[in-house]
């Protein structure tokens, strides 16, 4: 068999802390020696970082959610032809800051019920899903506070606020009873490291 590496992704509200966590869950895994890419979503090519911009910044009504879902979709085949295969077909650990998941909720949910539509294009299009994914689970309160405290200037959908963040988590709570084996929820309100200790111990089952 060739070298495989493993590809584990991500999830949760804006702000609940994915991306400390997946720097710290890949700068654990590079310090006992593994070859790790830290990576995320939308973006992690140039193609799709040049997307990202198209779909974070401007006008919550820039795009409709068809128009959306197909540009979410362009920018993850990109990412995941130029940066995520060719990494795994290396045997890196692939940790990537949201994935198909985001899509599901976000663009299947949240602007009409389009879920039927985002799997196809996942089906057609991707056709991947990650090892593992962590969802870190999050009050929206707190999990908004802290995302816009962050001031970025990549509100589009941080300005469509609290009620999206509260039917976001539950979205994705119910995703993690769709997807048992595949997605571990991980209760986000606590310290970071004790939220890492978590992640960490997660990832090592899969990662044996
Ligand atoms: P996400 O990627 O999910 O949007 P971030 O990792 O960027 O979330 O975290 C959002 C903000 O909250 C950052 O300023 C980060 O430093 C802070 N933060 C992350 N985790 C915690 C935690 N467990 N407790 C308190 N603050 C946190
Ligand atoms: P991200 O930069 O991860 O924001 P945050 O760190 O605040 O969680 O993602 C930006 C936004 O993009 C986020 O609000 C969710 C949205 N998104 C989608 O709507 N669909 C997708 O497929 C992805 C990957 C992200």
């Amino acid at each position: 068999m060739t070298a495989s590496g493993r590809f584990i992704s991500f999830e949760g509200i804006d702000g609940s802390g994915k991306s400390t966590q997946a720097r710290l869950l890949a700068e654990h895994l590079q310090a006992q020696g593994s070859q790790v890419l830290l990576t995320r979503e939308p973006g992690g090519s140039p193609g799709a970082e040049e997307i990202r911009k198209l779909v974070l910044e401007g006008d919550p009504d820039r795009w409709s959610a068809e128009t959306e879902l197909l540009l979410f979709t362009a920018a993850r085949r990109d990412h995941l032809e130029r940066t995520i295969l060719p990494a795994l077909a290396e045997g890196t650990i692939v940790i990537c800051d949201r994935f198909a998941d985001s899509t599901r909720m976000y663009q299947g949910l949240s602007r009409g019920d389009l879920r039927a539509k985002v799997d196809a294009l996942h089906d057609l299009m991707v056709g991947r899903d990650p090892d593992l994914t962590i969802l870190i689970d999050m009050d929206p309160e707190v999990g908004l506070n802290r995302a816009l405290s962050r001031g970025t200037g990549e509100e589009r959908f941080e300005s469509f606020g609290e009620d999206l963040q509260a039917q976001m988590r539950a979205g994705f709570l119910a995703l993690a009873d769709e997807f048992p084996n595949r997605i571990k929820v991980i209760d986000g309100t606590r310290s970071i490291e004790g939220v890492a200790a978590d992640v960490t111990k997660v990832a090592q089952d899969v990662l044996g």
